[in-house]
């Protein structure tokens, strides 16, 4: 029997409600969708499967779902991320939430197993667990599957990889490349709740450190241009040569990790990759080093492989660890999992909007189109649409081409 939902306290329904509506109240360009969704019911007898970190921004995308018409059904993709309050409001409206702060591995993947169960005929995935779960040890879900979504670089990744290998067995629209997602929520998203995950957690003063960020993508871009603005000298680690560059041009100094180790104050991972930062690093830090990750997985700094090596881990206080280790002391934050998730609340509601928008969009798409297994993008006029709802929501207006400009725009032969 799978339970209606599985939260830590559904007594925090009220005060979750009033988050999700301080979230809503930002999120002007997915209302706007739900207005639509409401009166069309485009979602009419579809169930939508989630694996998405339940906080309050999600909640706003879980109700513009039910407001189309979808039954949804949801589990947390990070094991650290839920906002139990937010959570307890979901259950408490009829969505079959399976999520609280700090599960355990095993119902991580429980819960997962869920939101399968409920056979999902639209999956929608950050970080790609629920799109894996379903094509190993769940393939006789796949039946009901229509298509998916998946919402993070590192699940985009994931899907391709599977796609190459001829294993995808449907259609999943990649919302991470939308340009009003990763131009935004991963560059304006992660740089500022980052910091803000940081600040919470330890608390350090920026100004005057030396913050070494792994990975120059749109997210690590992000983290470094908050961390010079907090006053930090910030050094950059790249494996790719154009990030690397443009990093430097950007006025970052750009080195590898090994020499980074022995300079960085604070060190933030952004790479989507793992074992940017090993027990070999470390060997090789300073004092009091304060190690962060901000990609998706908790694969990038190698911390079970710090730990060890340590001589005693002390839990400070939530989200802080010391580790004593070759007779000093570094503090690891957040396990190494997101540290803006876990010690924070994520991304700001106002750039969420335009992510979930395009879920949203994307979720409506895959329930009007047949298509066949792969991995698609958004088609480009419902991404630019949803960049002018967001501009109309903030009440701002652009220029419009005039007729003469159009016709220049489409000529050749126009000269000086
Ligand atoms: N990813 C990053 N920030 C988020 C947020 N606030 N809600 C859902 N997913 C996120």
């Amino acid at each position: 029997m799978i339970p209606n939902y599985l939260v830590k306290d559904i007594g925090l329904a009220e005060q979750g409600a009033r988050n999700i509506a301080l979230a809503e109240e930002r999120m002007g360009a997915l209302m706007e969708i739900r207005k639509r969704f409401e009166q069309e019911k485009p979602l009419k007898d579809i169930t939508v499967g989630m694996a998405l970190h339940v906080t309050k921004e999600t909640a706003a995308l879980v109700r513009t779902l039910k407001a189309g018409g979808a039954r949804v059904a949801i589990a947390s993709c990070n094991p650290l991320s839920t906002q139990d309050d937010v959570a307890a409001a979901l259950a408490k409206e009829g969505i079959h939430v399976y999520a609280y702060k700090g599960e355990s591995r095993v119902d991580y993947y429980k819960f997962i197993d869920f939101v399968i169960s409920h056979k999902p005929n639209i999956t929608v995935d950050d970080g790609g667990d629920l799109v894996t779960r379903l094509h190993t040890q769940k393939k006789e879900f796949l039946e009901y599957v229509k298509g998916g979504t998946e919402e993070t670089t590192t699940g985009v990744i994931r899907l391709r990889n599977m796609e190459k290998e001829k294993e995808l067995k449907y259609p999943v629209i990649a919302v991470n490349d939308n340009k009003t997602k990763h131009l935004f929520d991963n560059y304006y998203g992660t740089g500022q709740s980052t910091w803000d995950g940081v600040l919470r957690a330890i608390n350090p003063l920026i100004a005057g450190k030396t913050v070494v960020v792994a990975g120059y993508g749109p997210c690590g871009k992000g983290v470094a241009l908050r961390a010079r603005g907090l006053g930090a000298n910030v050094i950059v680690t790249e494996v790719n040569a154009f990030r690397a560059l443009q990093a430097v041009y950007d006025g970052f100094r750009v080195m590898p990790m090994r020499k980074a180790a022995k300079l960085g104050d604070v060190f933030i991972t952004v790479t989507g990759n793992k074992d940017v930062i090993t027990a070999e690093h470390v060997r090789l830090m300073r004092n009091g080093a304060i190690l962060a990750n901000s990609g998706h997985f908790n694969v990038e700094i190698d911390v079970e492989g710090i730990k060890a090596e340590a001589d005693e881990i002390v839990k400070v206080r939530p989200f802080v660890e010391r580790i004593e280790i070759y007779g000093k002391h570094i503090y690891i934050l957040a396990e190494g999992r997101l540290v803006n998730l876990a010690a924070a609340e994520g991304h700001p509601s106002e750039v969420m909007d335009t992510s979930f928008a395009g879920q949203a969009l994307a979720i409506e798409y895959l329930v009007k189109h047949e298509l066949e297994p792969g991995v698609y993008k958004l088609p480009e006029e419902l991404d630019y649409n949803i960049a002018e709802l967001k501009l109309k929501s903030l009440g701002v207006e652009i220029d419009y081409l005039t007729e003469e400009q159009k016709a220049y725009l489409r000529s050749w032969k126009e000269g000086t």
